[in-house]
């Protein structure tokens, strides 16, 4: 496998429910490909139908859609057990929302956290193994918090550090206290990628853990910026 990154093949049952977000491409396909092979029923939530194993329609970048998105899983699902909060973006320039927010920290934060929190109640309820995944990434450690600054109304379309901001969105989501994923490499391929977080998501010795950092199939700690809470 290569650069000690694997996860065990263990079956899981037709019964685990699964949501991947983002995960008709890339590292959120591959990830969501190994789970449907060892046996889960996988729902990859996305903008498009492409390559999707079990479509639903979720636009992290609309409020409105990821909560019609949470309402649509609630009518048609009882139970979830993992929740892997996987789509993102980098922008090429200041871009925001319909509802008026920076595009990464919609897309990458916000939308992610709304839908771990309005899920959460029915993955209390589907048993005692249930997972919240946040894939963030190295670039947290190019990030802060700042309130004052959050939305980048500072900046312009020229002078706009979009990386700093994709690593503040990507930080963000280490504050959420829950399980969170991180990928290695920046080019590495999509399975390499998407090693951790299939790992974090079931192997079993990561039963009942909370609140941890994962890099190369590892727990991890994460830049100290990520601990203030
Ligand atoms: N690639 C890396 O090296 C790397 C490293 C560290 C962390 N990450 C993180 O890993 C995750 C996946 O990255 P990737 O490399 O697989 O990227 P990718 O190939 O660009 O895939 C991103 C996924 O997010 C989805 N997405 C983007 N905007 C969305 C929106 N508004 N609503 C719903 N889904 C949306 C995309 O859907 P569409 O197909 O509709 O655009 C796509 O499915 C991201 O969170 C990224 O920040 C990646």
């Amino acid at each position: 496998m290569g650069c000690g990154l694997s996860f065990p093949k263990v079956p899981l049952s037709r019964d685990k429910v699964v949501v991947v977000t983002g995960g008709n491409t890339g590292i959120g396909y591959e990830n969501a490909k190994w789970l449907a092979m060892m046996g889960a029923h996988v729902i990859i939530a996305c903008r498009s139908e492409e390559r999707a194993l079990k479509f639903m329609k979720l636009d992290c970048a609309s409020l409105k859609s990821t909560e019609d998105f949470i309402s649509e899983f609630k009518a048609k699902e009882s139970r979830l057990h993992l929740l892997i909060l996987n789509a993102g973006i980098s922008t090429y320039g200041l871009e925001y929302t319909e509802d008026n927010f920076e595009s990464m920290f919609h897309v990458n934060y916000l939308s992610q956290v709304l839908l771990s929190i309005k899920l959460l109640p029915t993955m209390m309820r589907s048993g005692d193994d249930c997972r919240v995944i946040f894939i963030s990434s190295y670039a947290h450690n190019w990030g802060e918090v700042d309130v004052e600054t959050i939305q980048a109304r500072q900046f312009t379309t020229e002078n706009f550090d979009k990386m700093k901001y994709y690593g503040n969105s990507k930080l963000f989501q280490i504050e959420v206290p829950t399980l969170d994923g991180h990928l290695p490499r920046l080019y590495w391929s999509p399975y390499k990628g998407s090693t951790t977080q299939t790992n974090a998501a079931i192997n079993p010795k990561y039963k009942g853990v909370r609140d941890v950092y994962f890099a190369s199939c590892k727990p991890k700690t994460p830049n100290s910026k990520a601990r203030y809470a």
